[in-house]
């Protein structure tokens, strides 16, 4: 039976007690925020069961040490890791006051979280790079499209992924592309709009973007309403360079019946 007054005085329950300034009520907003974001990516997994599954056990960790691994690449391999890389990256970017272009983290966490929200289990990519995005989401949903105009980067993302049947890479202009692929959806799904050229190893075709016409082959499928569209880097909508203003895309969206987009962390968002 616990004594009177026993558990307050357990040296274990007395650290429970914050100093003064540590509740609440003493963190700024963005401490708050940075806590709160942390606290949101360990339910949005579950606890931590996505990192555990994708890692080596404490096992190996002590195996490794045994066979004279360094103390960096040990702590790398632990379950934990990458949960705690993650929150790092994220609450730097909390505690910098959320600035644009936001990590890449924070775009693959829009695309889950969405995906999830809405039932969605079809991922189409304009823009698929290296294939980092589909890396990172391609788990979570039944099939992953992306389309590529560079004929090298396409190559090299179909050897990445040649192993996983959910992933189907396409190669040509998305702008076209997009229009064919369409024609085979038949249900709901989330397109995450990144085809862009931005300089280094980029292939750009006569568009610096073709989103425009992504847009429309998109607004005019039969599923629209039901599909969520993610467009990034919303900062660059200023009507230059082939991209159209946020107030142009409000009135082709309303033309086509859907409310206005919303912008947050410098990804536009498009639902019916
Ligand atoms: C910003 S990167 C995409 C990054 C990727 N979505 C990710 O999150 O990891 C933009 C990509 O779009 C490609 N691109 C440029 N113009 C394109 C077009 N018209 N059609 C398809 N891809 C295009 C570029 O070659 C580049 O690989």
């Amino acid at each position: 039976m616990q004594s009177e007054g026993g558990l307050g005085r357990h040296p274990w329950n007395r650290r429970k007690t914050l100093a003064p300034g540590f509740g609440h009520a003493g963190v700024t907003g963005n401490t708050k925020n940075a806590c709160d974001a942390t606290l949101k990516i360990i339910r949005e997994n579950n606890g931590l069961s996505c990192y555990k599954k994708r890692n080596s056990s404490m096992t190996e960790v002590s195996y490794a040490r045994r066979s004279g691994e360094t103390m960096k690449s040990m702590i790398k391999r632990t379950p934990v890791f990458p949960f705690f890389r993650d929150a790092r990256i994220l609450v730097r970017w909390i505690l910098a006051g959320r600035p644009v272009p936001p990590p890449h983290l924070v775009k693959q966490r829009a695309i889950r979280t969405h995906a999830r929200k809405h039932h969605l289990s079809i991922f189409i990519e304009t823009g698929t790079y290296r294939g980092d995005m589909i890396e990172a989401v391609r788990r979570d949903f039944e099939q992953v499209y992306s389309i590529e105009l560079g004929a090298d980067l396409h190559r090299a993302a179909r050897e990445r992924f040649a192993s996983d049947p959910r992933v189907q890479l396409l190669q040509g202009d998305s702008g076209e592309v997009l229009r064919g692929l369409l024609a085979r959806i038949d249900r709901p799904a989330l397109f995450w709009l990144d085809s862009h050229y931005s300089d280094a190893d980029t292939a750009r075709s006569a568009l610096i973007t073709p989103v425009r016409r992504e847009l429309e082959h998109i607004l005019a499928h039969p599923l629209a309403r039901r599909h969520v569209i993610l467009v990034d880097d919303a900062r660059l909508f200023n009507g230059e360079d082939d991209y159209p203003t946020i107030g142009s895309l409000n009135a082709v969206l309303a033309g086509a019946g859907f409310a206005p987009c919303r912008v947050q962390d410098d990804i536009i968002r498009i639902h019916g």
